[in-house]
């Protein structure tokens, strides 16, 4: 090839690069005008301040401004969520079947100083009552997350140390993945002398035994057959600790 061809290629490359790396560079500094917060956008900056169409322009939106848009819709979700009727009714049959423990088995174990955890605590009925009964540390874990109840956790592989609760609770034990492993992160999670309590479907003798036989390191205390937002369960009560 002839030497300034070669050249002239070497120079277009060149200012190739440059262009593209400077288009790189700006896209990178410059925050696309649908992210700015229009509250702090200067209004000057628009020919018509005061028209509709000043304020339109920065109206939708855009998937940059996340942080203020889930908390407002989130919010409005919750709220409706928690005024729906069978919200509050499945709240009040779980401070119901917490309320008849702690007046049985569950007596000396709950308190409001206590620290409480509830397991596949779904969107978190349970951990509402709970604190609405006046347990001031209660912590929902739940495959799916919702905010600001239940945090996101592997039932499986509790995020916590050892011996941190007072109270576990559980009102699926019997849709886990693999019960045995659901227990033992119960009992490694609530100290001893602490107690789990489970809600299980509805079930005889037998069914309870193989069920606390799960839980390799606590004591039965008690069973009874409950109705828990609608549905027949049978709640088990364990104390931690052998
Ligand atoms: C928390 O304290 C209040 C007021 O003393 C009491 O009514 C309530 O039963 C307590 N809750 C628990 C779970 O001990
Ligand atoms: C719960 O109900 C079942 C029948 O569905 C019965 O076999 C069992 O004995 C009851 N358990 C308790 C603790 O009352």
């Amino acid at each position: 090839m002839d030497r300034h061809i070669q050249v002239f290629l070497n120079k277009v490359s060149f200012i190739s690069i440059t262009i593209a790396t400077l288009i790189l560079l700006f896209l990178i500094l410059d925050t696309p005008s649908t992210c700015l917060d229009p509250t702090t956008t200067p209004y000057h900056a628009h020919p018509h301040p005061h028209s509709k169409r000043a304020h339109q322009k920065f109206f939708p939106a855009s998937t940059c401004d996340y942080t203020h848009r889930t908390y407002t819709s989130l919010d409005k979700k919750n709220q409706k969520l928690w005024n729906s009727k069978t919200w509050v009714h499945s709240v009040s049959s779980y401070k119901s079947l917490f309320s008849s423990s702690l007046q049985g088995p569950v007596r000396t174990h709950l308190f409001n100083h206590s620290r409480a955890l509830v397991v596949s605590a779904g969107p978190g009925h349970g951990v509402l009552a709970l604190k609405e009964m006046g347990v001031g540390d209660v912590t929902g874990v739940e495959v799916v997350d919702s905010p600001p109840l239940v945090s996101r956790a592997d039932p499986h592989n509790l995020p916590f140390f050892d011996d941190v609760f007072d109270f576990g609770f559980s009102g699926y034990l019997d849709r886990a993945l693999f019960p045995a492993r659901y227990v033992e992160e119960m009992e490694r999670t609530v100290r001893s002398g602490g107690v789990c309590m489970v809600a299980v479907e509805e079930c005889g003798d037998e069914e309870v035994r193989e069920i606390v036989k799960l839980f390799r390191k606590s004591v039965f205390l008690d069973a009874k057959n409950v109705s828990l937002a609608g549905e027949k369960k049978t709640r088990i009560v364990v104390r931690v600790g052998i």
